[in-house]
This record gives C-alpha cells, sequence and structure tokens, in this order.
C-alpha cells in the first residue's frame, strides 16, 4: 500500500495508471475509520482495479463554531483498516496543499444543499462539493463510494456529477450500524457511555416510524409526533430537524410513501448526530442483528 501526501505525486500516479488501462475506485474519507468507511473499502474493491482511500478532514465544510479542531484522528489505524480492506493508495493531502493561498473558487449545488444539515450548517455542502470535486480530479476515479449515512451528501454529490458531466459512476452504500442500532460514525467516539446509550433513541425513533408505516400510517404528522415523543423524553437529546422528505427532490412531505425520507439531527450534549432511513427500503441488518 502506498501513502501519498502530495496532490502532484497523487495526481501523476492517477494519470499513469489510467493510461495502463486500470480503473480506480475512489471512497472520501476524513479518517478515524470504522465498520461504515470499511464497507464503502470493500465494494470499492470489487469495483475498481485500484483502490484509493482518501483521508483529508476538509476545513472548509466545517462552521466556525463546529469540531474541526477537535475531530479524531488516527492515522495509523486507519492505514491499518484500509490496508486490510486491500487499498492499494492512502493519499492524505494536507489543508495548505488543498488550498493554498489565493485559493477562491466554490461548488455550489443549489436547492439540494438548503435544508437538513444545510439548514443548521450554512456553506457546509459547498465546502463538501468543493473538495470532492478536487478530490476527483486528483485522483481521478472511475467509480467513487459514498454512504447513504449522509443522505443529503449523496444526494449533492450525485447531482453534481450529473450537472457538471463528471466522469465518475457514484455508489450509494447502506448505512452501518453498532449491534444495538446506532448508526457508525467518527463522531461517536466523542460521547460519554451515558450520552451513547441517550443517542440510542435515533435509530429506536427510525424503528419505530418504520413499524407505524408499516402498519399503514401516512400521515407525516403522527410519524413526526411519534418520533419526537420518543426522542424528547429523554432530556439529553436536544432536536435540530426531524423532517419527512421525498427521498429525491428532498421537498418536505404531508404524506409518507416508500419513497420518503425520514432524516433527523440530534445534539447529545456538544455532538451533533445524524440518522435517516428511506421508509420503502430494507432496513439494513445491524452489524450481527438489532
Ligand atoms: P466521513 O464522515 O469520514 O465519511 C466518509 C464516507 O463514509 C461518507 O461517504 C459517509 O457517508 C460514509 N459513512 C460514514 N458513516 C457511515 C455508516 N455508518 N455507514 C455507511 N457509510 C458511512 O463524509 C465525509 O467524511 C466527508 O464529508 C467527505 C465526503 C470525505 C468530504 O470531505
Amino acid at each position: 500500500m502506498n501513502i501519498i501526501t502530495t496532490i502532484e505525486e497523487m495526481q501523476q500516479a492517477a494519470v499513469s495508471l489510467k493510461r495502463e488501462g486500470k480503473t480506480i475506485a475512489l471512497v472520501p474519507t476524513m479518517g478515524f475509520l470504522h465498520e461504515g468507511h470499511a464497507s464503502l473499502l470493500r465494494e470499492g474493491r470489487r469495483q475498481g482495479d485500484i483502490l484509493v482511500l482518501s483521508i483529508f478532514v476538509n476545513p472548509i465544510q466545517f462552521g466556525q463554531n463546529e469540531d474541526l479542531g477537535r475531530y479524531p484522528r488516527d492515522m495509523e489505524r486507519d492505514c491499518r483498516v484500509a490496508a486490510e480492506c486491500g487499498a492499494d493508495i492512502v493519499f492524505t493531502p494536507d489543508a495548505a496543499g488543498m488550498y493554498p493561498a489565493g485559493f477562491q473558487t466554490s461548488v455550489a449545488v443549489a436547492d439540494l444543499s438548503l435544508p437538513l444539515c444545510g439548514a443548521s450548517r450554512p456553506g457546509h455542502f459547498d465546502g463538501v462539493a468543493t473538495v470532492v470535486t478536487k478530490l476527483f480530479n486528483i485522483c481521478q476515479p472511475d467509480v467513487a463510494l459514498f454512504g447513504a449515512k449522509d443522505y443529503q451528501q449523496l444526494a449533492v454529490i450525485r447531482r453534481m456529477t450529473r450537472d457538471l458531466n463528471l466522469p465518475v459512476r457514484i455508489v450509494g452504500m447502506p448505512i452501518v450500524r453498532e449491534q444495538d442500532g446506532l448508526a457508525m460514525s467518527s463522531r461517536n467516539s466523542y460521547l460519554s457511555l451515558e450520552q451513547r446509550r441517550s443517542a440510542l433513541r435515533l435509530s429506536r425513533a427510525i424503528r419505530l416510524v418504520r413499524e407505524l408505516y408499516g402498519a399503514g400510517t401516512r400521515d407525516v404528522a403522527s410519524l413526526r409526533r411519534a418520533a419526537l415523543e420518543l426522542i424528547e423524553a429523554e432530556p439529553a437529546l436536544t432536536v435540530d430537524y426531524l423532517d419527512f422528505r421525498d427521498g429525491a427532490t428532498l421537498e418536505l412531505r404531508d404524506t409518507a410513501d416508500d419513497a420518503t425520507l425520514m432524516a433527523l439531527a440530534v445534539k447529545v450534549g456538544n455532538t451533533r448526530l445524524i440518522d435517516n432511513t428511506v421508509l420503502g427500503e430494507e432496513l439494513q441488518p445491524c452489524r450481527e442483528l438489532c
């Protein structure tokens, strides 16, 4: 496994691999890898001749008062996980290389970036779209893999790729959960044991709504009320949003159907957690089974 830290070296490696006729699969991450990232890497291993993992904690997608400074990092462990998952290249640029003095270009996906996390984190998706465009240009992937854990991010990237005719196939992968249902996230490492227990209510709310939907409830107000009651009964949790939206356009829905996305963001202390489900899609089994 080759560890590449400069943009020039990565771009040259990608160009010469492409010239040899090799296909490249890219898994962009911010590191501190967990089983969710590993699932993308394993699928990427199947989808391309060369598997590239990028690790870059992208400063321009963090807001002023967010956790850029304390975002968890462990390069040694990440490289071990990458090797186990069959990565050929780990690309870890630094911020000065990615955003040299004078940098002033941004990629913005207008409507899809506005609601949900875009409303609570203004500018976040411009930061994501910009860095992913740069990573695509540097790593030249034929295929890039993203998790449905960040549903809106996946929607933004799919839209951007289509709108800008980027020659990359975007593959979305299901949410990987802990045994008890908590969606895996690098940010789960911020949680105390007590907070970790409270956080279980996000996935419990999702299961409850799916049960109600399965039993025939279509009225979004009722589904939403049931989910909010479950979450707000735990004083340690503060709901940022809990929305039912069309899974493709992200427009608000009053009536639920199989294509409806339930998406939520909840704060546990200083930690903001997100989770989601599409009502008509099968819930993936948790790591063992919840
Ligand atoms: P990061 O949070 O490190 O996530 C990297 C990728 O792993 C994303 O596509 C994310 O959706 C996926 N992922 C995270 N948790 C997952 C889970 N529990 N199940 C399945 N997939 C999961 O998302 C980012 O980094 C950044 O915004 C990035 C795209 C790298 C741009 O900076």
